[in-house]
C-alpha cells in the first residue's frame, strides 16, 4: 500500500452522498478489493437516515430480558438488515455502566452491572458479526453523563476515577465482549478520563484496551472526539470520524508520518487493525449490498417484527400487581385507555428515545403500532371495549376513567442523547431532535393522580428509559414499565396486559425511592465541578468508587424503590436444593439449584447468583456473577447449573495491577433479585493471583 492509501483508511470521507442515510464512511480501495467501510447507528435497529428498517426496543429493554439467546437473535437481525442496507459497521452495542440515574443515555446502555452488560453485549456482538458486519462497542470509557459531553468542543467533562474502579465497574464488559463476543471495533468516547481525552488516553486506550485486553480490532473516535494527530495515533486511535473531513488524521496524519512524528510502524499497525477487522468479520469476502438500490430496499421482515415484539414482551418489567388486577379478565368490559403515549395511530409515540440510537433518527415512524390500535383490537377479541382520552385534558381523562371498569394510563418521558435529566422527577418531555425536548400540556404525575382518583382500578404503564419518582405509586393497582418498546409498542403491551404472555423482564438498574437516597449525592460527582487551571471543562469525581447501583444501596443499607434484578410475573416460582461444588484442584465452582413454577400460569423466572467477598477485600456486599432465564409450565421444575470461574471471586489490586483472590470464606447467594436471595452457602477460596486478562 502507498502512504496515501494507508492514511485514506484513517479518516472519514465527505460528502457522504455515496452512502445516503449513513453516519459516515471510509472510502475503500478498489484496486486492493477493499470495499467502502460504511458506519451506521444502531442501538435499536438500523437507524440514522435509513428507511424501511425495523425499530426494535431500546437496549435497556434488550438487557431487561436477561436473555442472551434472544439478544443473539436480535444481533443477527440487526446485522442482516445492516448488510442489506449497504452497511458494514454497526455503531453498537453500547455497554457502558449506568452510573447516574439521570444520565441521558442509560436507555442506550444496558445496566449498572458490568457482568450483565458483558453477557448481553457479547451475545449481541456475536449475532451482528455473524452477518459479516463489524460492531463498535461504545463509548470507551467511563462515558457516564451527557452534561458537558463536549461533542462540539469544550466544556468536556473529565471522569476522574481510580484504576480499581475502572477495572471492576467499567472495563469488564469490554473484556467479555472482546474475548467471548469477538468484537472487532471499539468507539472511544467524547469525555476525558483523569483529564485526558478518551481518544488519546495512554492509560485506558493503550494500557487497558490494547495491552491488557489485547484488543485486535480497530478503535474509531466518536464523531468529533479526536483532538490531536500525534498523541491520538501513538495512544491507539485508528480512525477519526467527524462531521468534517479528517482534521487530525488523513492528510494531517500523512504529514506527521512524513515528518517522523508518527513512525511508519504505528501507521502500519493502525491499517493492520482496520484490515484485520474487515477480514476477520468477513466484510472483504462478503461486502454489503451496493448503493443506490440498498438505500431504497425494505429490509424489515415479519420475523424481525416478531422478534421486536418478543424483546418488548420479555423485557417489560412488572413492578406491582395488587389484588392480581393483571392480567385483564373477562370482567374488564369497559377499559379506559389514557395518555398521549397510548395513541392514536400516527401520533409521535415514545417508542424509542431520542438520539443517534433512534430508528429512524428523525421524523415519525409509520410502522409503530400504538397501544390504542393494538389494545382495541385485542379487547374486541375478548368482547371488551376501549374508551380513549389523550390525557391533554384532566377533565376528559377523569370522565373516561370514571365510566370504565379499569383505567390504563400510559405515561412516558422521551430522554435524549446530549442532555441529562435534571433530576428524577417525571417531566413527561417529548424530544424531537437531540436535546430538543418539550414538556406535555398535563404533567404525568397530575394525570396519573387524577385517573387514580376517578377509578380505583388504575394500571399505570411507563415508557421511560431511566428511573422516575412516582408520588402516586400507592394509588396505582398495577405498574408496568415498557421502557422504549420499539415499533411493536402496542402489540406487546396488549399481549402483556391480557396475559397472552407472562411478564418476565427484570430491572437492570436500581430505582431510587427519593432524590436523596441514592449513590450520587454531590455536584462534584455529577454533573462535575470546574477545577482551577483546567480550561477544558469540569471534573466528575467517581468518589463512590466501586459502589455503583445496588452495590451502594446494599453497602449503605438503603432501601430503593425497586431493587436491581427485580421483576414480577403472573405466576410464582420456588427456588430450592442449592448445591455448590468446588474441586480441590481448580479455583472454579459449580452452583446448581432447582427452579419450580409453583403457580398456575406458564412463565419465566430469572435466577440470579451473587458472590459475597470477605470484608477485608473492601468489595461491596454482593455482586452478580451468574444468571439464567428459565421458562416453565405450571408445576414444572428444572435444574439450573451456573459456573463460577476464578475471576468471579477476584478483585483488582492497584498495587499488583492485576486480579487477586484473597483467601477466606465467600458467600454464594441465589434468588430472583438483588434484594431477594433466599438460598445461601459459603465456600473457601485460596490466595490466587490471576492474569489481568481474566475474563
Ligand atoms: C455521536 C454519538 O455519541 C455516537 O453514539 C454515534 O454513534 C455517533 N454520533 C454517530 O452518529
Amino acid at each position: 500500500m502507498t502512504l496515501a492509501q494507508k492514511v485514506s483508511l484513517t479518516a472519514q470521507q465527505l460528502p457522504i452522498d455515496a452512502h445516503d442515510g449513513a453516519a459516515g464512511y471510509l472510502a475503500g480501495i478498489p484496486s486492493l478489493c477493499l470495499p467502502d467501510l460504511v458506519f451506521n447507528d444502531a442501538g435499536a435497529g438500523v437507524g440514522d437516515g435509513q428507511i424501511n428498517t425495523t425499530a426494535f426496543p431500546d437496549p435497556i429493554v434488550q438487557a431487561s430480558t436477561w436473555d442472551p439467546q434472544l439478544d443473539y437473535a436480535f444481533g443477527q437481525a440487526l446485522g442482516a438488515e445492516a448488510h442489506a442496507k449497504g452497511i458494514d459497521v454497526q455503531l453498537a452495542p453500547g455497554i457502558e455502566t449506568d452510573r447516574i440515574p439521570e444520565n441521558g443515555r442509560n436507555w442506550e446502555y444496558m445496566s449498572e452491572d458490568p457482568y450483565l452488560s458483558g453477557q448481553i453485549g457479547a451475545a449481541e456482538v456475536r449475532g451482528i458479526q455473524s452477518q459479516h458486519v463489524i460492531v463498535t462497542l461504545k463509548h470507551f470509557i467511563a462515558n457516564s453523563q451527557e452534561t458537558d459531553r463536549g461533542a462540539s468542543g469544550p466544556p468536556v467533562d473529565s471522569a476522574d476515577l481510580s484504576l480499581r474502579t475502572l477495572e471492576e465497574l467499567y472495563a469488564p464488559q469490554y473484556d467479555v465482549a472482546i474475548h467471548q463476543g469477538g468484537a472487532m471495533g471499539v468507539m472511544c468516547a467524547y469525555n476525558r478520563i483523569n483529564s485526558i481525552y478518551a481518544c488519546q488516553n495512554p492509560e485506558t486506550l493503550k494500557g487497558v484496551l490494547l495491552h491488557q485486553f489485547g484488543f485486535p480490532g480497530f478503535v474509531v473516535s466518536d464523531w468529533g472526539a479526536t483532538h490531536s494527530t500525534v498523541p491520538s495515533a501513538l495512544n491507539g486511535l485508528d480512525i477519526e470520524m467527524n462531521v468534517s473531513p479528517g482534521t487530525y488524521f488523513g492528510a494531517a496524519l500523512q504529514r506527521a508520518v512524513q515528518s517522523g512524528a508518527v513512525p511508519m510502524r504505528v501507521l502500519d499497525s493502525m491499517v493492520l487493525r482496520i484490515l484485520r477487522a474487515e477480514f476477520a468479520v468477513g466484510v472483504v469476502n462478503d461486502p454489503p449490498a451496493a448503493q443506490p438500490a440498498a438505500y431504497a430496499a425494505d429490509v424489515s421482515t415479519p420475523d424481525h417484527i416478531a422478534l421486536a415484539r418478543q424483546i418488548s414482551e420479555e423485557g417489560s418489567v412488572l413492578f406491582k400487581n395488587a389484588d392480581g388486577i393483571l392480567p385483564l379478565t373477562a370482567a374488564d368490559r369497559r377499559i379506559a385507555l389514557i395518555g398521549t403515549d397510548a395513541g392514536p395511530a400516527g401520533a409521535d409515540l415514545v417508542y424509542n428515545a431520542e438520539g443517534s440510537g433512534r430508528v429512524p433518527e428523525f421524523g415519525t415512524n409509520p410502522a409503530v403500532v400504538s397501544p390504542l390500535t393494538a389494545l382495541t383490537r385485542r379487547a374486541a377479541a375478548s368482547g371488551d371495549t376501549v374508551l380513549y382520552a389523550d390525557g391533554s385534558s384532566l377533565l376528559d381523562a377523569e370522565t373516561v376513567a370514571r365510566t370504565a371498569s379499569v383505567a390504563i394510563v400510559v405515561v412516558g418521558n422521551s430522554e435524549s442523547e446530549g442532555v441529562d435529566e435534571p433530576n428524577l422527577s417525571f417531566n413527561g418531555d417529548t424530544c424531537t431532535l437531540i436535546g430538543v425536548c418539550v414538556p406535555p400540556t398535563v404533567a404525568p404525575d397530575a394525570l396519573v393522580s387524577a385517573v387514580e382518583a376517578a377509578n380505583p382500578n388504575t394500571i399505570v404503564v411507563l415508557d421511560t428509559g431511566e428511573p422516575v419518582l412516582m408520588p402516586w405509586l400507592a394509588g396505582a393497582k398495577a405498574l408496568l414499565e415498557a421502557f422504549y418498546p420499539g415499533q411493536q409498542d402496542g402489540v406487546a403491551l396488549a399481549s402483556l396486559l391480557y396475559g397472552d404472555v407472562d411478564p418476565s423482564g427484570h430491572l437492570t438498574e436500581t430505582w431510587p425511592a427519593s432524590q436523596a437516597a441514592q449513590p450520587i449525592q454531590t455536584a462534584a460527582q455529577w454533573p462535575g465541578v470546574d477545577r482551577p487551571g483546567d480550561p477544558l471543562g469540569p471534573h466528575s469525581a467517581y468518589s463512590e468508587g466501586i459502589f455503583v447501583g445496588y452495590r451502594w444501596y446494599q453497602a449503605h443499607h438503603v432501601r430503593p424503590q425497586f431493587p436491581f434484578g427485580y421483576g414480577l410475573s403472573y405466576t410464582t416460582f420456588g427456588l430450592s436444593h442449592l448445591v455448590v461444588r468446588t474441586r480441590r484442584r481448580s479455583d472454579a465452582a459449580t452452583v446448581s439449584l432447582a427452579v419450580t413454577n409453583t403457580g398456575t400460569r406458564p412463565g419465566a423466572e430469572v435466577v440470579q447468583l451473587y458472590v459475597h467477598d470477605p470484608a477485608n477485600t473492601g468489595e461491596p456486599p454482593e455482586q452478580l456473577k451468574g444468571f439464567r432465564r428459565v421458562f416453565l409450565d405450571p408445576g414444572q421444575s428444572q435444574t439450573v447449573t451456573l459456573r463460577l470461574t476464578p475471576v468471579s471471586f477476584a478483585h483488582w489490586s492497584d498495587r499488583r495491577r492485576t486480579w487477586i483472590v484473597t483467601p477466606g470464606r465467600y458467600g454464594i447467594a441465589v434468588g430472583d433479585s438483588s434484594a431477594h436471595l433466599p438460598l445461601r452457602r459459603t465456600i473457601r477460596r485460596r490466595w490466587a493471583r490471576l492474569s489481568p486478562r481474566a475474563y
